[in-house]
């Protein structure tokens, strides 16, 4: 493959070296576009001797091209673009489409997906005019790897290490390999949700969020555009993935049914409360002489159901945690939810569920037998589900969100 590797000028420059190094031996070609700044980390050279191509430069702006415009004709020759390090500035400048250099020029006429790998110190990186240049990449399906925690260049550590060369590698290859779920978006909820009683207090449940994270990152790979609704958990953001974070049932209704209305499929894997406090206290609740009054309750609105509504073409899955007869249970589900796929486990059942990396489930669909998956890891699990989900997707022929 062609992979054009613009280079920001950020003290990661030097690791672009090895990431050519690393490209050329997996076989693909490599044309290197440093930054002006960036030549100040990385020697034009360097870059040169190990590309086995000349750099494409701010030279292109000299007469003598005999008319030829360099930066569409490197765009053509480009398959994947990726931007490592990506400075702060270049992230800003690649989010709005300013194209003041050789680069972001360039990277405007690049037809072929985006990599880019952010690095910068971490003060800078928590920015969130730097987050939302990210984000709007991010929703564009430009793939976002890094950046990681770590030791930074002023000796402090923190968010803002550029990714490892191998693993930007590894982004590249997956974003050249078209995946069955290619051209499809899938909307996936993960994690409990926190239901406030006052500023402090709230009503939850021990849903880590691992189950709904392996299926983002399972649908991720196969190439799908993933929106991923994140309940309050401690887990990194998969690769690819657009990701949403929310704190009660009613932000989560409100995130899911926005993104499922042009999804192609919503896997709702997050354990949403069934009740809120009906009232949220403004204040924290003083521990006073005698117990507070009882909380009175509320119903959430059940997501799933109104999917049934809201996203009538998509390929809706639900989950289920059980502790009684499981199919029964899950088949009412099934029916009661208007849903196609139901996951279903019995959480009285020791080592797996909620906050295990394994669990044992047994998946029901409107056609055909149930599924029944002995106990392994959830990153298993996730596998055969997407299984089932390409599959159904195949047979109910092209997205409708196909050729946007
Ligand atoms: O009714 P129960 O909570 O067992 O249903 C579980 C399924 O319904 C899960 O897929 C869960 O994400 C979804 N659900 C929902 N909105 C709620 C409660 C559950 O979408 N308020």
């Amino acid at each position: 493959m062609r992979v054009l590797l613009g280079i920001g000028g950020g003290i990661a420059a030097y690791k672009a070296a090895e990431l050519v190094r690393l490209l050329r031996g997996d076989g693909h070609e490599v044309c290197c576009c440093p930054t002006r700044h960036a030549t100040a980390f990385v020697a034009p050279l360097t870059l040169e001797v190990l590309s086995g191509r000349p750099l494409l430069t701010e030279a292109y702006l000299e007469p003598g091209t005999g008319g030829r415009e360099e930066h569409i004709d490197a765009a053509a020759w480009t398959e994947v673009l990726c931007v490592a390090p990506a400075t702060a500035d270049l992230l800003a400048r690649l989010s709005l489409g300013i194209a003041g250099d050789v680069l972001t020029t360039t990277a405007l006429a690049v037809a072929g997906p985006w990599i880019v790998a952010p690095a910068m110190h971490g003060r800078m990186w928590a920015q969130p005019q730097v987050q939302e240049h990210v984000e709007r990449l991010r929703t564009r399906g430009v793939r976002i790897v890094g950046p990681e925690y770590g030791a930074l260049a002023s000796g402090e550590s923190g968010w803002g290490r550029m990714a490892e060369p191998t693993k930007i590698v590894a982004e590249i290859t997956a974003a050249l390999r078209p995946g069955p779920l290619q051209d499809r978006r899938i909307v996936v909820t993960a994690g409990p949700t926190y239901e406030p009683i006052d500023p402090v207090r709230f009503l939850g449940n021990r849903s880590s969020g691992r189950m709904g994270f392996a299926i983002a990152a399972e649908a991720a790979g196969r190439g799908a555009a993933v929106t991923l609704i994140a309940g309050p958990v401690a887990l990194p953001t998969p690769g690819g993935v657009r990701r949403l974070d929310v704190e009660t049932a009613a932000e989560m209704r409100q995130a899911t049914l926005a993104a499922a209305a042009d999804a192609d499929a919503v896997v709702m894997a997050a354990a949403v409360a069934d009740f809120r406090p009906a009232a949220v206290a403004p204040v924290k609740i003083k521990k006073g002489e005698a117990p507070p009054a009882p909380l009175a309750l509320a119903r959430n609105p059940d997501i799933l159901t109104e999917l049934a509504t809201a996203a009538p073409g998509a390929l809706r899955v639900g989950f289920a945690a059980e502790t009684g007869d499981l199919a029964r249970e899950a088949l009412a589900k099934l029916e009661r939810k208007g849903c196609d796929l139901i996951v279903a486990n019995d959480v009285s059942a020791e080592g797996i569920g909620f906050a295990s990396p394994d669990n044992e489930v047994t998946i029901f669909r409107r056609r055909g037998e149930p599924l029944f998956l002995s106990r392994r890891p959830k990153e298993e699990i996730a596998r055969t589900l997407l299984d089932l989900v390409t599959q159904e997707l195949a047979e109910r022929g092209p997205s409708p969100a196909a050729g946007r």
